[in-house]
């Protein structure tokens, strides 16, 4: 990070440093939503934030106002000056706007045959009761419930069996006894009232979504969502691989707070659901590669140099209890498999929730984010690659740049006669920022009108109160200081324009690379996943030439399929071995090394199909 720039977090708002102010004046001041009940006179604490990097000493009042939290780094934004680049993340309960975390998924059909199954048993109460016979009647109830076969191997433990004398007699002789399709007894429980649940969980590099799912009928009870508080420590995977690199023992920080995160918002979607946490028999997770390897605490680094090997790409089972510290010894968290250091097991979960590896024509799938996952399907072939798009599309290093929330501008149309903008604001009220679909409606405007010209500069020629020259060199005006939420002329700058080009040519050139290697010279159908797909126009991103051989009207936005992948995998054993299935059957281009990368990334560029000005 730049020495003299604050970085708020999660809204991604950078800012240049100004000693003389407080932070809570510099996130005021930028568009950044801060909690300041008493108005900053350091009285109420509904401005704390938590800070890494130099700032002003902490004074006796403020310190005993944190109390022990002082020490976590804690401090109240309308009482500390940063006196070079920090670090700012500013916590769910001090935030005055609410992130929007996609957590809708694509609707598909999903076949139900969980891998957790609860049975409803009568023992016969008129028989010994010594506990060695007592096994053997559960195993008999067992066996003649699942039709398994009488050599059916269940593996009951003695420790489950404490206690189950009284459990019978208490209820009847009524037991449920929760099972792995494997054999594995996991809980005896007296009545058949038992609530047997799962936990599908995407697990993204900004966000963590968490579905509670009922395993008896597949329907889902209640759905939570995050920040991923790992966006405090670094913005994107690559900074935090670095910072595993160069302080080993942060990879068990990194780990430990996505840990705890997922826990929480297992607690609240089990409170919202009204069940028991305990009673969360088995979780699925996904994430991109640098994610899957610091939830498993497999170390990174090799993920950040050519060939970017992951330390593992099959799927991984581990003990649940460690990160859900309620759940019962034997529940297990099911990690999917990834194909390669940038295409992960989300992209494995996409693939298998849009069955990208059955369509009848030429398909492409597109999960676009800082980093870009592209997956070309034909009936015959699955091939993938990787596209380092930046952080633009997340309103990363864009002047006004925000994460879709409340107050950034998403939507943009602009008269062609005067250049006056018409805004969409998200929430209606005054103009923050500009998120990445904002950017992308308003850059496709400019070229449409010929402000922008193809090869990605203003065109002096239409000055104008619009388009003037800034104290950063030209720049379009998108709303003036006075209708502005942050006091401040909204505008887009010609780096700007410079930061998106390179993002939407990064996806252009891995589009063109794979549609060459199939001999294809464009596709029948496109699917874009993710946040900043479901909310991007099609017509905006064809309108800055994003996508090559597509046509506009053949392009569908379905939602968090990564998370529909993820559900698809806890409910069905037959859908969870067909993503070990894809992740071997996809082939992966690396992009890097690709000799024909550079020449298709410059000629990526032009913001039109044919490019020249
Ligand atoms: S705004 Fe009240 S303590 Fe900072």
């Amino acid at each position: 990070m730049p020495e003299d720039i604050i970085l708020f977090q999660p809204m991604g708002r950078r800012v240049v440093v100004d000693k003389k102010h407080s932070l809570l004046t510099m996130a005021e001041q930028n568009g950044v939503g801060i909690e300041a009940t008493c108005g900053g006179k350091g009285l109420c604490g509904s401005c704390k934030v938590q800070v890494q990097g130099k700032v002003s000493p902490l004074g006796k009042a403020e310190a005993d106002y944190l109390g022990p939290d002082a020490d976590k780094g804690y401090r109240l934004a309308c009482q500390t000056k940063a006196l070079e680049g920090v670090n700012v993340w500013v916590p769910e309960n001090s935030r005055l706007h609410q992130q929007v975390i996609l957590t809708t998924g694509y609707e598909h059909e999903m076949n139900f045959d969980p891998e957790i199954c609860v049975w409803e048993l009568s023992i016969p109460l008129d028989e010994p009761e010594q506990t060695d016979q007592m096994r053997e009647r559960i195993l008999a109830q067992l066996n003649l419930a699942a039709q398994l076969g009488s050599d059916f191997q269940w593996n009951l433990s003695s420790a489950l069996l404490q206690g189950v004398n009284e459990k019978i007699n208490r209820s009847d002789g009524k037991l449920s006894v929760v099972t792995t399709m494997s054999g594995l007894c996991l809980e005896i429980s007296t009545g058949w009232d038992t609530k047997c649940l799962g936990l599908a969980v995407d697990l993204g590099t900004t966000t963590i979504v968490a579905y509670l799912v009922d395993l008896e009928t597949g329907r889902v009870l209640s759905v939570k969502a995050e920040m991923n508080p790992q966006v405090s420590q670094g913005e994107d995977v690559i900074s935090r691989i670095a910072l595993c690199r160069d302080r080993p023992d942060r990879l068990e920080k990194l780990a430990g707070s996505v840990h705890q995160c997922i826990n929480a918002l297992a607690q609240d979607a089990c409170m919202e659901a009204g069940v028991h946490p305990g009673h969360i028999f088995e979780t699925v997770l996904v994430g991109n590669t640098a994610m899957h390897h610091i939830f498993l605490q497999l170390d990174p680094c090799g993920l950040a140099q050519a060939p970017y090997t992951p330390v593992t790409s099959d799927s991984v089972e581990i003990s649940a209890r460690p990160i859900l510290p309620e759940s019962v010894p034997g529940a297990q968290i099911h990690v999917l498999p990834v194909k390669a250091g940038f295409v992960g097991a989300d992209t494995v979960a996409v693939v298998l929730a849009l069955d990208a590896d059955q369509v009848t024509e030429p398909t492409l799938v597109l999960d676009l984010g800082t980093n870009g996952e592209i997956v070309l399907a034909t009936p015959e072939k699955l091939l993938c690659c990787s596209c380092a798009a930046g952080p633009a599309f997340e309103g990363g290093h864009i002047k006004w740049g925000l994460r879709g929330a409340p107050g950034a501008v998403d939507q943009v149309s602009v008269s062609a006669d005067s250049l006056v903008p018409e805004l969409r604001v998200i929430g209606d009220g005054a103009a923050l920022g500009i998120c990445g679909s904002g950017l992308v409606s308003l850059v496709s405007e400019l070229v449409k009108i010929g402000v922008v010209t193809p090869s990605g500069g203003f065109d002096p020629a239409w000055r104008c109160q619009h388009l003037r020259e800034g104290t950063d060199g030209w720049e379009y005006l998108l709303a003036k200081k006075e209708n502005t939420g942050t006091g401040q002329d909204l505008v887009l700058t010609h780096q700007d324009l410079s930061h998106l080009q390179l993002a939407k040519a990064a996806i252009h050139a891995g589009i063109s690379l794979l549609l060459a290697e199939l001999g294809l010279p464009r596709v029948e159908k496109v699917l874009l996943a993710g946040a900043f797909g479901n909310y991007l126009d099609p017509v905006a991103a064809c309108g800055i030439n994003m996508f090559p051989g597509v046509s506009v009207e053949n392009i569908t936005s379905v939602g968090n399929a990564a998370g529909a992948g993820a559900l698809s995998a806890l409910i069905s054993r037959s859908q969870r071995k067909r993503a070990q299935t894809i992740a071997r059957r996809m082939d992966y281009l690396e992009l890097a090394t690709h000799p024909k990368f550079n020449e298709t990334f410059v000629t990526s560029m032009a913001f039109s199909e044919r490019g020249d000005d």
